[in-house]
C-alpha cells in the first residue's frame, strides 16, 4: 500500500492542514498523520487533543493519526513509511522546507519529501495566527473545521 506521512504541530490543525490531506489521499493509498509531542514547545493543545481534533475532523479509514517523538526520520522507519508529505504556502515556507527536507534525505536517502502547494484559500492560514486571532478575540469561522473552532471558542471565548 502506498502510504505517506504528514508530519507536523497541528496546534491547532487547520483547514489548511485538512486540505492537504484531502488532496494527499489523491496522490496516495493512505496517510499516517504523524503529530509531534515536542515537551519544549509552548502548545496550546496537549498532543491527545491535537490527535483527537484531527481524528474528528478526518474520519476516514484511509487517515491514521498517531503522535511522534524524536527524528521524524526514525519514526518513518518505525513505520515503514518512505515518503513524507508536507504543504508549501509561500516562498517564505520555502527555505524551512527546503532545508528540512534535505536535512532529513541527509539522515536517511530512502525517505522523500513530497511537497504539495496550499490552495489560494488557504495559503495566508498558519496554526500561530489561528492562535493569535482565537485568542485576541477574532472571527475565526473558515480558518478551521467546526470542532476545532468548538475547541477554541472554548479555550478562548469570542467568535
Ligand atoms: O507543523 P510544523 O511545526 O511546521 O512541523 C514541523 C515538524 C514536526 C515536521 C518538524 O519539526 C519535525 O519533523 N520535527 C521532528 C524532529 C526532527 O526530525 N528534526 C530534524 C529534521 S529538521
Amino acid at each position: 500500500m502506498r502510504l505517506a506521512l504528514y508530519p507536523g504541530s497541528f496546534d491547532p490543525p487547520t483547514n489548511g492542514h485538512l486540505s492537504i490531506i484531502q488532496r494527499g489521499l489523491r496522490l496516495f493509498e493512505g496517510l499516517v498523520v504523524a503529530v509531534l509531542e515536542n515537551p519544549a514547545k509552548d502548545a496550546l493543545f496537549t498532543v491527545e487533543e491535537r490527535m483527537r481534533l484531527l481524528r474528528e475532523a478526518v474520519d476516514d479509514p484511509r487517515v491514521e493519526v498517531e503522535a511522534f517523538s524524536g527524528l521524524l526520520v526514525h519514526y518513518a522507519q518505525h513505520k515503514g513509511v518512505r515518503t513524507v508529505l508536507r504543504g508549501l504556502r509561500a516562498v517564505s515556507d520555502f527555505e524551512y522546507e527546503f532545508q528540512m527536507a534535505n536535512m532529513n534525505r541527509k539522515l536517511d536517502r530512502e525517505i522523500e519529501t513530497i511537497f504539495m502547494m496550499t490552495g489560494e484559500d488557504y495559503f495566508y492560514i498558519s496554526s500561530r495566527f489561528v492562535r493569535d486571532v482565537a485568542r485576541l478575540g477574532g472571527d475565526i469561522t473558515g480558518l478551521v473545521p467546526a470542532n476545532v473552532a468548538t475547541a477554541l471558542r472554548a479555550r478562548f471565548g469570542g467568535k
